[in-house]
């Protein structure tokens, strides 16, 4: 195992015709965001790691790399870990929505209904995803800074709850929704003024952000709302933050939801429901030390139970959004080794075939990963690269300073826990078509998404007729 973080180990792999073996020590089966591989990763009878029963370099051979690979054990595994969670720690009704902006896909979206939870999309994209994927509508949330009508009617149209974030959204969907039989279902979001620690750009809870209202209009927001026929207030809303590693915070954040709750209900809104938003983080490099899902889960239900016990109020169901940890260690992307070039006394630059474009973390938060060759995952490291994409960006490095057995073209290369906020932030950039998408389950592989190709990249392109080279 090497991470830019921690140096490699010197495990020896198994002989051909030896069991496999788990890949990583110390796996946590219960809470896979603290595992930097997924739960399904072992070593097969070569010494090649394989996931879902499947040998990765056998996937990058048949699929092509990148390859966004997701292990179905995993995701499956952590959305019982949050219902087991909410269910033992939590003395009212729950549900865990999956944060689609994570990684939003027909497949994931079948794959969490079935496990019984809800969703929270943030467009019309992702709402149409979830709906065709058979995510019920009253099982979705529908958030967004600056929702379109078009997205609005969409929503209301299907019977999904609306989060108001700001008064552009009420005088929207009360022209909307004026007239209709019966009231939208609306959750009110409102910025907690709670700090915590991670990027800047990650961090939602304090109070100069740009989504939900402050906590000062709170009132006058309910007490307009109160006058609303064609709203029905079934709760409030707040996320501070995400790839958040405390505790606290969430602690703070019920007492403050609580309050916001005792206003709410004085108000006369029903306010059923409690949505304290995502933010789990999970490990990406050795170091990291993220707590587990049930611990999360036990500090923000009791925090929550003990503030509205407090306050004498009727326990409302509980609501949580988790994205990243509920599918970053599912996931990991598959590389081909090509180009090497070697600074001497500096630097050595290995290049693959993705790039900022699958996966844009590393260059827009610094974030670090942990990576290994495919085929010999636990060889000894005997050099130091720079894993850097194939964009015309100094800056599109992957993995700065990783130990890596030496690496020859044609080799792969396995970048662990990309299933979060990397197929879903993708672009195009250069031109580079998005890497196709595998589901692993039992020794099966299931495309998901299928390859973007060069073509598929001009099929929005119009050339005017005026430009048309003259013959
Ligand atoms: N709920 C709301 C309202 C959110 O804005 C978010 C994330 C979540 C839930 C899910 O948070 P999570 O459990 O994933 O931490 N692109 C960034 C992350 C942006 C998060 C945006 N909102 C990254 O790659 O780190």
């Amino acid at each position: 195992m090497v991470t830019s973080a921690s140096p490699a180990t010197d495990s020896v792999a198994p002989a051909a015709g030896e069991a496999a073996a788990p890949f990583e020590q110390g796996l946590d089966r219960l809470s896979p965001n603290r595992n930097l591989a997924p739960l399904s990763a072992r070593l097969d009878a070569l010494g090649r790691l394989e996931v879902g029963g499947v040998s990765l370099a056998d996937l990058a051979q048949t699929y092509g790399t990148p390859l966004y690979v997701l292990d179905e054990e995993t995701l499956r595994a952590t959305c019982r870990a949050y219902r087991q969670a909410l269910a033992a720690h939590y003395p009212g009704d729950a549900l865990a929505l999956y944060a689609s902006k994570a990684n939003s896909s027909l497949a994931i979206t079948a794959l969490v209904a079935s496990e019984g939870l809800g969703l929270d999309a943030v467009s019309a994209g992702e709402l149409l995803t979830a709906l065709q994927g058979g995510m019920p509508a009253e099982r979705i949330v529908f958030h967004g800074n600056n929702k379109s009508a078009e997205e609005l009617q969409l929503a209301i149209d299907r019977g999904v709850t609306v989060v108001l974030d700001n008064w552009n959204d009420i005088e929207l969907l009360s022209s909307l929704a004026a007239g209709r039989a019966r009231p939208v279902r609306v959750l009110v979001r409102f910025t907690p003024g709670i700090e915590c620690h991670t990027h800047e750009y990650i961090r939602t809870g304090h109070l100069d952000s740009k989504f939900g209202f402050d906590p000062d209009q709170l009132e006058t927001v309910l007490r307009h709302l109160a006058g609303c026929a064609w709203a029905r207030v079934d709760g409030l809303h707040a996320h501070i933050g995400s790839q958040i590693f405390e505790l606290e915070p969430h602690r703070d954040l019920a007492a403050v939801m609580a309050e916001a709750l005792v206003l709410a209900r004085s108000l006369g809104h029903p306010c059923g429901d409690l949505n304290v938003g995502g933010g789990l983080g999970i490990r990406y490099v050795g170091s990291d030390d993220p707590p587990s899902i049930q611990e999360w889960v036990r500090v923000v239900a009791g925090a929550v139970a003990e503030a509205c016990n407090q306050r004498q109020l009727v326990l409302p169901r509980l609501l949580c959004e988790p994205g990243r940890s509920l599918v970053a260690t599912a996931g990991l992307t598959l590389y081909t080794v090509g180009s090497r070039k070697q600074i001497p006394g500096l630097r050595t630059y290995l290049s693959v075939d993705g790039g900022m474009s699958d996966n844009p973390r590393p260059i827009t938060y610094q974030s670090l990963y942990t990576a290994v060759l495919a085929d010999r995952p636990l060889a000894e490291a005997t050099e130091v690269v720079t894993v850097a994409g194939k964009h015309c960006e100094s800056g599109d490095v992957l993995l700065r300073d990783i130990r890596l057995p030496a690496a020859a073209p044609g080799d792969v290369l396995a970048v662990f826990a990309t299933g979060a906020y990397n197929a879903a932030m993708a672009s195009n950039y250069n031109r580079i078509p998005r890497p196709a998408a595998v589901f692993v389950h039992d020794g099966v592989a299931d495309v998901v998404q299928r390859r973007e190709q060069p073509e598929d990249l001009l099929r929005y392109d119009v050339l005017p007729h005026r430009l048309l080279p003259v013959t």
